[in-house]
């Protein structure tokens, strides 16, 4: 048995968590919470100050838990990479965003595994969990990792396991989400897969890391493509004078062979409408296009324009132009329930709206304030007046916290993206 497999069998091993992001302070915790020593790596000197004061700045992640584990000396933050040296194992949590033109940024992986290499130690183990396209690990990570003189598989471990956290979701979490893992050698997936054992109820380990980086992307390709196949049904139920909710939630009584996806004004987040360009972008390496990942793009990114001609024809039935009209956007926040602002789509929507001269703010409970190009939005309260006020009140995310038949009786029109009036009836409601 080496020394890294006893101490994680042991429980005595020190994890290394790099980016204390969504996903990086959640598994940090975790790895707290089930024994660990955790040292925590982030560039952003704020976020090493509120992970060693106890205080929490992600949704997923209680103050308390956070607290506890810096006051019993399991969780500490720094900015200091020379201390990779102290660690058994590490797990990079950097951000793999897009370029403009929507190529694969993977400056971050590519800094960290430098970064790495030059701290590495004989019998780490070194684990990747951004998501990225099939290849990053071996083709990206290893050779850099090799520049320190030590050989993968002999000297160091190194292994892909993608994050399947979802923000804000209270059913799946870390412990009852199985863990893929896929390693360059059998020790090094061997190792992976014992590490998370601690953290995880079901692990599963897969040949390589390339099947492990396939199969996150292809996860998320699943949903940006199914969630283009009913934006798609939308547009045409509205034509037909259908209602796309009713059709879903009819189709969603067929006990096999069905899941539910749902409409909405665009995608948003840190993940679907990013990680698919990651493998469209691999896939040209080999004369290939990746046409389901284009259409899809193409039909999601319609969204919020499609949006803005619908309020327009809304307003227009109304005698009212889409110029000087008061818009009171419901949510920035790109889906329900949480803070994150990412790529989301009612951030699109308001510049839109404002290109074309409507006055619009908004209310989100969990953003306090939003850069829009140039400007910064702040929240306003939803009271009566505000409400009232609106020519036109747009549901973007549909946080849990509104009270939809209230804001339904104090508007003059709600125009819903996201079903959330479903049940509800109004000659001033109008749906996706
Ligand atoms: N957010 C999600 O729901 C989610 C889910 C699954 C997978 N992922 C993937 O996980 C990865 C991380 O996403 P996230 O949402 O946690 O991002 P995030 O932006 O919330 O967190 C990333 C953190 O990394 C830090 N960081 C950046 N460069 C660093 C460096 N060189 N050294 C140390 N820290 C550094 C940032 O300061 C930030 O705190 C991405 O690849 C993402 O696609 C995200």
């Amino acid at each position: 048995m080496s020394d890294l497999e006893r101490k994680l069998k042991e429980q005595s091993a020190v994890v290394g968590v790099i980016g204390l992001g969504y996903v990086g302070l959640p598994l940090a915790v975790a790895f707290a919470k089930a024994g660990f020593r955790i040292l925590g790596f982030d560039i952003q000197r704020r976020r090493v100050d509120w992970v060693n004061n106890g205080q929490s700045y992600i949704v997923d992640v209680g103050s308390e838990s956070l607290a506890a584990a810096v006051a019993n000396g399991s969780l500490e933050a720094t900015t200091d990479k020379s201390r990779l040296k102290e660690v058994d194992a590490i797990c990079i949590c950097v951000p793999t965003p897009l370029t403009k033109t929507k190529d694969p940024e993977l400056s971050y992986v590519i800094n960290e595994s430098e970064q790495v290499s030059k701290y590495l130690q004989p019998g780490q183990l070194v684990v990747l969990e951004s998501t990225t396209y099939p290849g990053t690990t071996r083709e990206v990570m290893l050779p850099r990792l090799e520049r320190s003189g030590l050989r993968v598989g002999q000297d160091f471990y190194l292994a892909y396991s993608p994050e399947r956290v979802d923000p804000g979701n209270r059913e799946n979490n870390i412990r009852n989400t199985p863990k893929v893992v896929g390693g360059i050698d059998p020790r090094s997936i061997r190792l992976a897969e014992l590490l998370y054992q601690r953290i995880v109820d079901v692990v599963v380990p897969v040949s390589c890391t390339e099947v492990a980086e396939m199969t996150k992307i292809f996860e998320n390709v699943f949903r940006n493509v199914n969630i283009a196949l009913v934006n798609e049904l939308a547009q045409l139920c509205e034509k037909m004078g259908i209602s796309v909710w009713e059709v879903i939630d009819t189709a969603a009584t067929k006990p096999f062979g069905y899941m539910p996806f749902y409409p909405g004004p665009g995608l948003g987040g840190h993940c679907i409408p990013l990680d698919p360009y990651y493998l469209a972008n691999k896939a040209r390496e080999y004369d290939f296009h990746t046409r389901f990942i284009e259409l899809a793009a193409d039909v999601n990114e319609q969204m919020p324009y499609y949006v803005v001609s619908r309020i327009m024809d809304a307003l227009n039935s109304r005698d009212r132009n889409l110029k000087g009209a008061k818009i009171l956007m419901l949510g920035v926040a790109y889906k329900k329930d949480v803070e994150d602002t990412r790529e989301s789509p009612s951030v699109k929507l308001i510049r839109l709206l404002r290109g074309k001269g409507a006055d619009v703010s908004y209310n989100d409970p969990f953003v306090e304030q939003v850069q829009i190009v140039e400007d910064t939005l702040k929240s306003v309260e939803l009271t009566e007046e505000t409400l009232s006020s609106a020519d036109c009140v747009v549901i973007a995310t549909d946080h849990s916290h509104y009270d939809y038949q209230y804001i339904l009786r104090k508007t003059h029109l709600v125009f819903d993206t996201r079903g959330a009036t479903r049940g509800l009836v109004g000659a001033n409601l109008l749906r996706l």
